[in-house]
């Protein structure tokens, strides 16, 4: 039978052989034991993982993880750094306003809770960043407590499993899902498995129960899952993309002090790329060369456009290359050479940009 939201008997899925004990098994003997924000219970560390692996793969945040702590060995480092280092060491990670809320979160956690994370996921997620399921991953890895993760690689063991065909583009839907994760917990009586399960269940998804092809003859609940038993994995999550997607043109003034360095402003506080480093912006060419002198404006070379993709927005990016021959062009920022800028919060496509740049002579240049 297939219908909305349909999933078997709760008894299929749980009691001592069922679900969670299943997970827990597994993951002794085949999750992953040794990334470096695990076999601790400091929630520092885990905040600084969970938050780095939201929209990041577990072989580059490991990188990060170790210079970030290096920098900043506890979350008053943290709180007391200033944003454009913060920004510096995100750098290349993407999604900025992760570093942003991080940077917050760590100044909340010291005004508002001495320099101790909070040890519930309810008041974890009053703090900036960190949403149900980051909450959730704290509160279990680090205090135990009996609370359901629901992030991308899980929903998707558990819809499998459950045979839930509900939209998850629907509030309504995906709060039905959190219900069903809290009942497949560990019951009360073994919570000391907290830990264990919330970290099986995220690696079943991540190495097993792929989006593609899932490794199906792997997985420990696979006697379980009607989502096999139906032959039909691939058709879960359920989810009708809701996003209206919006296109934007921008021109970008690459101005080139004639020795190698760039102009780069900080973004305001708000808006796209709040914060970082960035190539003055324009909405028009017109209005980019507004801001040159005719002299300046004899060395411009349109550099081909190129598409870049947010989450809600497609941006048509075209470069303008200048020689400005180091007038300074703003109050607001500053000409960087190339050894600055590797340490800079830079946009993604702002960083492409000046790689391409500095492998180019200038423009004007004889
Ligand atoms: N992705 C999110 N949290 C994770 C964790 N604790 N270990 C591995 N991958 C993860």
């Amino acid at each position: 039978m297939r219908s909305e939201g349909f999933a078997p008997a709760a008894a299929e899925v749980d009691g001592a052989d069922g679900f969670a004990a299943q997970i827990v098994a597994w993951q002794q003997t085949h999750g992953r034991s040794t990334l470096p924000w695990q076999n601790t219970r400091d929630p520092y560390r885990v905040w600084l993982s969970e938050v780095m692996l939201q929209q990041t793969q577990v072989s580059t945040v490991l990188g990060y993880f170790a210079r970030f702590l290096a920098r900043f060995p506890d979350v008053r480092a943290l709180a007391e750094a200033g944003e454009d280092e913060v920004f510096g060491l995100w750098s290349g990670l993407g999604y900025y306003s992760r570093a942003r809320n991080m940077h917050r979160c760590a100044q909340d956690v010291v005004a508002r809770f001495a320099g101790e994370f909070p040890r519930t996921a309810v008041e974890l997620t009053t703090l900036p960043g960190i949403g149900r399921s980051t909450a959730a991953a704290i509160a279990a890895f680090c205090f135990g407590e009996r609370v359901a993760i629901l992030d991308g690689n899980v929903k998707r063991v558990l819809t499998r499993v459950l045979g839930f065909g509900g939209d998850l583009a629907s509030s309504a839907q995906e709060r039905a899902l959190w219900d069903r994760a809290t009942e497949l917990l560990p019951p009360d009586g073994q919570r000391a498995d907290i830990a264990r399960y919330t970290q099986g269940v995220m690696d079943l998804g991540a190495t097993v129960c792929l989006s593609r092809k899932p490794s199906c003859m792997l997985c420990p609940v696979s006697p379980m899952c009607v989502a096999l038993r139906d032959d039909e994995p691939e058709r879960y999550p359920v989810k009708t993309r809701k996003l209206r997607r919006t296109a934007q043109s921008l021109w970008m003034l690459e101005a080139d002090d004639g020795q190698g360095r760039v102009w780069l402003e900080k973004r305001p506080a708000r808006g796209i790329w709040a914060g970082l480093y960035c190539l003055p912006v324009f909405d028009s060419r017109e209005a980019l060369l507004d801001t040159l002198q005719a002299a300046e404006r004899k060395t411009v070379l349109d550099a081909p456009a190129f598409l870049h993709v947010l989450t809600h927005k497609d941006l048509h990016l075209h470069p303008v290359q200048v020689n400005a021959g180091g007038r300074a062009l703003g109050e607001q920022g500053g000409w960087f050479a190339p050894d600055d800028w590797s340490a800079l919060g830079l946009p993604a496509p702002v960083r492409k940009l000046l790689l391409a740049l500095s492998s180019r002579p200038a423009p004007g240049a004889a």
